[in-house]
């Protein structure tokens, strides 16, 4: 591994594109407190000019001299060392391929999807337009930002594509699983989410008389996750052609992502087994905590925690998982990313209990 970590003990530079959005602004909160790292630049189209604080209060006291600039060039002016994109997809290509073209050696950590795939048709077929720069796809210089993963590429890496929130629980759900042959036929995929997952702008579907009493599903076998489960649980080793049945639901809820998955098993696994494959897996990663009941929403909140658990009966392993989709999900992890990026401790900066309730 290399260390790209500054020797003088000076903290390394962050900008936050589209930073006036809830992965932006929850890029920034992780950010404030962080030992090693500070925000140099932030970028928003519509608030350029205006202070951080008046477009999100919640950061007063730690952002009080930021000021919002327009684009690339003006956010390569505050001379980051990495920029976190929060971009939507689509636009969060096109602003890479900007940066770069101006800073070949910036680091960068995508937020959107558009880096996670190694196929053009495969992104067409899920995102519902054609990649901007599909040599992208398949130049291999972007990692996929799940650490408990893919740590070891991620200590060297320069360009990280961090995991979808459906994608980050349905995969360390499944991770231990995938590694050891234990999924035997078709996974089923039940995952609950809350409405900051659609963003910060208003939408009908997000509209709180329309959600906050409800639970609905929607995008029925065909949401833009499941390709990047299958494809990183090839890596480890599952059968990409495995059949991912995935039914999303949106919940009464603002944050948090609750995966169930139904695995079936090869013949007389038994619960000991699948738990201790869990353990195992997980033993060095920080951020997976394995619970005996069910995982909480609550618990993980405002974290980057994973909470996870296992039940095994009539040939099924029925594993439940709980993350913030704003934390674990996204800013969070991107935080942990950079921190394997440059060297420092995978927890810097993000050791924080859950809440209750
Ligand atoms: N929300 C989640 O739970 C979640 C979890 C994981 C990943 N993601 C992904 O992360 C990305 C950001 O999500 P979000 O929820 O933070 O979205 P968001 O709240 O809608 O924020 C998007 C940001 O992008 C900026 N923007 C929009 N269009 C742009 C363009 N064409 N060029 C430059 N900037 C543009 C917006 O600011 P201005 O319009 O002022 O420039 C805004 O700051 C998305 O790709 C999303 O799929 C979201």
């Amino acid at each position: 591994m290399t260390s790209a970590a500054p020797q003088d003990g000076a903290r390394l530079r962050i900008g936050v594109a589209g930073a006036s959005g809830y992965g932006g602004a929850e890029t920034l909160r992780w950010l404030a407190t962080h030992p090693g790292f500070e925000v140099c630049g932030v970028t928003s189209r519509r608030n350029a000019g205006r202070p951080v604080t008046a477009v999100h209060p919640h950061l007063a006291g730690f952002y009080d001299d930021l000021v919002f600039v327009e684009g690339p060039r003006e956010l390569l002016a505050a001379r980051p060392d990495a920029v976190v994109m929060g971009l939507p997809h689509r636009h969060a290509a096109a602003y890479a391929h900007a940066l770069r073209a101006i800073a070949p050696e910036l680091r960068l950590v995508d937020l959107s999807g558009d880096h996670r795939l190694d196929d053009a048709g495969l992104y067409r077929a899920h995102y519902g337009a054609d990649h901007p720069h599909p040599e992208q796809l398949t130049s291999g210089a972007w990692e996929y930002g799940l650490p408990e993963a893919n740590r070891t590429a991620l200590e060297d890496a320069r360009l990280v594509a961090n995991p979808g929130c459906f994608a980050t629980g349905a995969l360390l759900a499944a991770l231990p699983l995938a590694r050891r042959g234990l999924i035997t036929g078709a996974v089923r995929h039940v995952a609950m989410t809350g409405s900051s997952g659609s963003g910060i702008e208003p939408k009908a579907g997000t509209h709180h008389p329309e959600r906050a009493g409800d639970v609905k599903a929607y995008k029925v076998l065909a949401h833009q996750h499941t390709p990047e489960v299958v494809l990183c649980l090839s890596r480890a080793g599952l059968d990409r052609a495995t059949p991912w049945w995935m039914v999303p639901q949106s919940g009464p809820l603002a944050r948090g992502i609750f995966t169930t998955l139904f695995v079936d098993l090869p013949p007389g696994t038994t619960e000991d087994a699948v738990r201790a494959a869990f353990a195992e897996e997980y033993a060095d990663a920080p951020f997976v905590r394995l619970r005996d009941g069910t995982p909480r929403i609550a618990h993980v909140r405002g974290t980057n925690f994973c909470d996870v658990s296992v039940t095994v009966a009539e040939g099924i392993a029925v594993v439940l998982a709980a993350i913030d989709n704003l934390g674990k999900g996204m800013a969070s992890q991107a935080v942990q990313n950079l921190n394997l990026m440059f060297g420092l401790p995978e927890t810097s900066g993000l050791l924080v209990p859950g809440t209750r309730p």
